[in-house]
């Protein structure tokens, strides 16, 4: 009997990736949900059983969870600064989605349920400074997460926790800290720091221009994860027989204008920065603290940020050039 495996999200970057990390294994059996119309899915495969469903209907949820045996939760509503800061309302109704799966999942009697949540959980206080300490996964409390998109994350770790305790369901959740890589959004309005700042830097090169426009002063820090690392912790944490939350993101944290600096050295090409100091900042430093999942499931990242940085410069820079379609399918797709 082959695992069947739930992917919901899977037309998205993360669960794009896990798919395809899932595809030459024989005796697992891929079944792929997104909102998106297939043709807006990052990563897409023929010999898996792939969905275009809303899974804030309960229905859905119902359908896609039938005879499944593991179920990972990436779908939900977001992006980075510029779209969770903009919409969070929007970001907030990813709770549905995630309170359908988690019963549908007990109704099922699936034998274990993946969210990811996000750094955005944690409490605001910690994270006032640039350069500072690494989040451990007790400082999301006191709550006081990043509003609408962190709050729905932070509820949601918890309806994962009580739905384990109440129905038996076993649940992994991790926090990811800003994930980047090829595949994933770099235009149209969600994309993160730092598939906007290779895509900023390609374009100036191609076109002579020495500018580019950065949001904040660049002082603000943050770490970055490279798409490999976080699905390699992703399987670390989901087959371990730890079940409390981990961190998943890099311990090397930077400010902006030194990820500027790396894309500039990757590009060869040197850019003066224009600061909007206007546009969405989100917290002023944030990075992660491993200790935890190091210990308890003995991951840790191997990439440094540069070398995630130059494959991710090398993917959109390819995209760019060849004039793909892949900006169309990055911009907003929300229904009104
Ligand atoms: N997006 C973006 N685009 N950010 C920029 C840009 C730009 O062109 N220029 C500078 N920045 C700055 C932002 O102002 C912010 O201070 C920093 O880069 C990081 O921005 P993002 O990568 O967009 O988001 P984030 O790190 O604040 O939050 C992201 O990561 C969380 C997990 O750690 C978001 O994607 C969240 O949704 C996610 O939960």
């Amino acid at each position: 009997m082959k695992t069947k495996i739930l992917v919901c999200g899977a037309g998205g970057f993360i669960g794009g990736h896990l798919v395809s990390k899932f595809l030459n294994d024989k005796n697992k059996e891929l079944i792929c949900v997104d909102i998106k119309p297939f043709e807006y899915w990052f990563q897409k495969y023929e010999n898996t059983k792939n969905f275009c469903l809303d899974l804030k209907d309960y229905n859905n949820a119902l359908k896609v969870t039938e005879g499944v045996d593991y179920v990972f939760n990436f779908a939900c509503n977001m992006g980075g600064m510029g779209f969770i800061e903009n919409n969070k309302a929007e970001c907030m109704l990813s709770v549905l989605v995630n309170t359908n799966l988690l019963r549908a999942s007990v109704k099922h009697k699936c034998k274990k349920f993946f969210f990811s949540s996000s750094a955005c959980v944690y409490n605001a206080s910690k994270q006032k400074d640039t350069f500072v300490e690494g989040l451990k996964e007790e400082d999301a409390y006191p709550a006081d997460p990043e509003d609408g998109y962190g709050w729905e994350k932070l509820f949601s770790e918890r309806m994962c926790r009580h739905f384990s305790e109440d129905f038996g369901l076993e649940t992994r959740v991790v926090r990811y800290h800003n994930i980047f890589g090829p595949l994933g959004t770099f235009d149209g309005g969600r994309e993160k720091a730092p598939a906007a700042l290779c895509r900023k830097i390609i374009y100036a090169k191609k076109n002579n221009q020495k500018i580019i426009d950065v949001w904040g002063d660049g002082e603000q820090t943050r770490s970055f994860l490279f798409i490999d690392d976080c699905i390699d912790g992703t399987l670390k944490v989901f087959n371990s027989k730890e079940s409390e939350v981990f961190n998943i993101g890099s311990e090397e944290q930077v400010s902006i204008n030194q990820m500027i600096e790396l894309i500039e050295e990757i590009a060869n090409y040197k850019v003066e920065k224009n600061y909007q100091l206007n546009k969405p900042k989100g917290v002023r430093g944030r990075s992660s603290d491993n200790s935890l999942v190091n210990k308890k499931v003995k991951w840790k990242p191997n990439l440094t940020l540069k070398e995630g940085l130059t494959k991710t410069y090398t993917w959109i820079e390819k995209q760019i050039n060849s004039g793909s379609n892949i900006e169309k399918f990055c911009q907003s797709n929300i229904e009104k």
